[in-house]
């Protein structure tokens, strides 16, 4: 079951995000250290524009997002990553964090939060995800990260 909640980050989530994200299987170790830099960014760089919201269960952090308004843009954000444990997908996290996500953008002004993803098979559960919440797909980039393995937005 759900009973999820949501809250900003803590510098105490540093490691259980890092071994998520190493966890999820579809993220090689160069994304998933780069992932986690961000993360860490986001509190310790004083001109960041990362902003990193928390899904907690029983004390346990299960998953985050981190996101942020786009620069040179009037009310456009990104969302730059979405992660939860494999151990805890499909109860609803996912979309508990989307939601909180889309909050704060609209609560900040924010029109439009773009996501991007990739057309691989290991990322049918994020695209499912945006999908069902919604979202349309504005553009394809074919072979954008490599040779079969497309950009999607
Ligand atoms: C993409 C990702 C964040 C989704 O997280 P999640 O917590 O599993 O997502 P949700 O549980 O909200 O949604 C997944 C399924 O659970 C179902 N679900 C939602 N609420 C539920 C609930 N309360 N109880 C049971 N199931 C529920 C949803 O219907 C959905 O199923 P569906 O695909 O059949 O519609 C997760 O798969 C992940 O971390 N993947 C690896 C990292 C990744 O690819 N990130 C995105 C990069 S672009």
């Amino acid at each position: 079951m759900t009973n999820v909640m949501t809250r900003r980050l803590q510098r105490s989530d540093f490691e259980p995000i890092e071994s998520l994200l190493r966890a999820a299987g579809n993220f090689t170790e160069v994304e998933a250290a780069t992932a986690g830099e961000m993360v860490r960014a986001s509190l310790d760089e004083p001109n960041t524009t990362y902003k990193v919201l928390v899904a907690e269960r029983d004390g346990r952090s299960l998953g985050y997002a981190l996101f942020g308004q786009t620069a040179f843009t009037d009310g456009t954000w990104d969302l730059y990553w979405i992660a939860v444990h494999p151990d805890a997908h499909g109860n609803g996290i996912g979309k508990t964090l989307l939601l909180a996500v889309e909050d704060e953008v609209r609560r900040s002004g924010g029109r439009i939060l773009v996501i991007e993803t990739s057309g691989r098979a290991d990322y049918e559960k994020a695209r499912r995800l945006y999908e069902r919440r919604g979202y349309t797909r504005a553009a394809q980039i074919v072979d954008f990260y490599r040779e079969g393995d497309d950009k999607l937005i």
